[in-house]
């Protein structure tokens, strides 16, 4: 250690002291006891984006929104009557608007006439914070896709075990049925109805094959409007076979979309199905549904409408969760497949929340040439 005896060198001490705290990259700030700051080295000056000169003297409530000088005051006056070391996670805003997620430790310093300082120093964290926020919703996105490949295999070794069986029993039941006259009525009744199930659960397992249907994603461009109108083509007689009205909503030609036609075309038909189910089983005067299409900003926006019972509010967050169902036959599935495929395809699938008459899903999809 040098002893300081030369009082011209203990200034130049001084000096070197100043440039030194200049140079620590860290952040370091003083603030006496009534909050004003005394010192910030040039690290602090960078990240507050502001003059030295004129940020000296002023507090904290000078410089940012009253919520964060609140809790800068609150945390200074602990420190400064405590004397406590405290290290603790808080925001600010610098002078360009820029949101900061800082961790600060701060301390009390008494000089020798007993005034009180509070020393702080400051490390930016928000790039670390942004970053496990990032890898947080990254895991929550395998998770479901992690669900979404296994609830696939599941449901497809299920419905390949069921087949077989399932389709002897309903040609025993046939094949008894093709010599009426040896059966009471009642069996002959009774056999009729086995086969009706059965071919009910063959209808169910053959969507959910088609719903799964595996092979390499491909990406076409597709225009909308005709593609649209190829799809209700599909659903005709479902829809006259129940008596729900369709109504189509767009213009005869619409920006092209980059898709999978075979896989966004389960999409839409789920959704349309969900609503003839819904329609149907709340027995709605006058069903609808309306199918609707737009250009917004560099997406394609469908609309699918139906007066139907809605969707109550305290399972609105439940109808993408696989295995969800209302219906005494449903398997739950379609949504939460719907979305995969719509997540696979950079896009979008949700609920008009609070809606109070009937139900809307909106299906967003990016433009295959966005709009500059
Ligand atoms: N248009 C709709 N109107 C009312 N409820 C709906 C509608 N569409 C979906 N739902 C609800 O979402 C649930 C889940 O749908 P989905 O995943 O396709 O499975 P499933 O059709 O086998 O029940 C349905 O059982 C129903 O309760
Ligand atoms: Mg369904």
């Amino acid at each position: 250690m040098t002893k300081i005896d030369n009082p011209s060198c203990f200034k130049a001490d001084c000096k070197f002291l100043a440039d030194v705290i200049d140079r620590i990259p860290d952040p370091i700030f003083v603030k006496d006891a009534d909050h004003r700051w005394v010192l910030l080295n040039d690290a602090m000056v960078e990240i507050m984006k502001v003059d030295r000169d004129e940020v000296i003297g002023l507090s904290d409530y000078d410089l940012y929104g009253k919520e964060e000088a609140d809790e800068f005051w609150r945390v200074d006056d602990l420190v400064l009557e405590t004397g406590q070391q405290i290290e603790n996670e808080e925001f600010f805003t610098d002078t360009m608007g820029t949101r900061h997620i800082i961790s600060t430790k701060k301390s009390r310093y008494i000089d020798c006439k007993g005034d009180r300082f509070i020393i702080g120093t400051i490390r930016d964290i928000s790039r670390r914070v942004e970053a496990e926020a990032k890898a947080r919703a990254h895991l929550q996105q395998l998770a479901h896709a992690g669900r979404m490949v296994s609830i696939g295999e599941l449901t497809s070794s299920i419905s390949h075990s069921i087949g077989q069986p399932l389709s002897a029993i309903t040609l025993y039941a046939s094949g008894l049925l093709e010599n009426p006259q040896q059966l009471d009525k009642n069996t002959q009744e009774v056999l009729a109805r086995i086969q009706e199930q059965g071919e009910r659960v063959k209808g169910i397992i053959d969507h959910l094959r088609i719903l799964l249907r595996k092979g390499e994603s491909v990406r076409e461009p597709i225009e909308p409007a005709s593609y649209l109108t190829h799809i209700v083509g599909f659903l005709r007689d479902t829809l006259r076979e129940k008596a729900v009205t369709i109504e189509l909503d767009y213009a005869k030609s619409l920006e092209e979309i980059n898709i999978d036609p075979i896989q966004i075309e389960q999409v839409i038909i789920n959704l349309i199905q969900n609503s003839i189910d819904a329609l149907t089983e709340a027995q709605t005067p006058s069903p609808l549904i309306r199918l609707s299409a737009r250009v917004s900003d560099s997406s394609l926006i469908i609309l699918v409408n139906d007066n139907g019972p809605g969707i109550p509010a305290e399972h609105q967050q439940d109808v993408f969760e696989p295995f969800y169902t209302s219906k005494k036959n449903g398997m739950g599935i379609g949504l939460s497949i719907c979305m995969s495929i719509v997540e696979n395809h950079q896009g979008q699938l949700k609920l008009t929340p609070n809606k109070t008459d009937g139900c809307e899903f909106i299906l967003t999809l990016p433009l295959a040439h966005p709009r500059a």
